[in-house]
């Protein structure tokens, strides 16, 4: 491990330490609420559209989980303020492992990737395309 990841490890502790936009939106476009399986984490988005109905003005988040869950929600929050539906849509998991900036184990991929996974799917309840009522991150 080089001088590199441990700056990543140290951005990822602060962010746990110190979330980012973590709480609740009192009247959110939309929310959704997903799980991490492996553990039973939980972690829910509350997203505010600008009028256009197309960009996202604020995304908060609120829940339990580990370090890399809840480091990478704080980090995505920030990262996705001002950003559109479909850039939200575009992201995968390579986005969020790059954002992050350490190798994942594939026992932890699901937790790198709750945040995003649960905002994409609020997005999708949101506009027709998905019907479920708790998201679950798969392998
Ligand atoms: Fe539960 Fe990581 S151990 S989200």
């Amino acid at each position: 491990m080089g001088i590199g990841s441990d700056m990543y490890r140290q951005q990822i502790l602060d962010h746990y330490k110190n979330p980012r936009n973590y709480g609740e939106l009192d009247d959110p476009t939309f929310s959704h609420v997903g799980e991490n399986p492996s553990c039973g984490d939980t972690i829910k988005m509350d997203v505010a559209l600008a009028d256009d109905g197309e960009t996202i003005e604020r995304v908060v988040f609120s829940g339990d989980g580990c370090a890399i869950s809840q480091a990478s929600a704080s980090m995505l929050t920030s990262k996705l303020q001002g950003t559109t539906l479909a850039e939200l849509e575009a992201m995968d998991r390579d986005d969020v492992v790059d954002m992050l900036g350490v190798d994942i184990s594939p026992m932890r991929i699901k937790c790198a990737v709750l945040a995003e996974k649960v905002v994409q799917d609020g997005a999708k309840i949101y506009e027709g395309e998905l019907d479920v009522e708790t998201t679950k991150t798969e392998e």
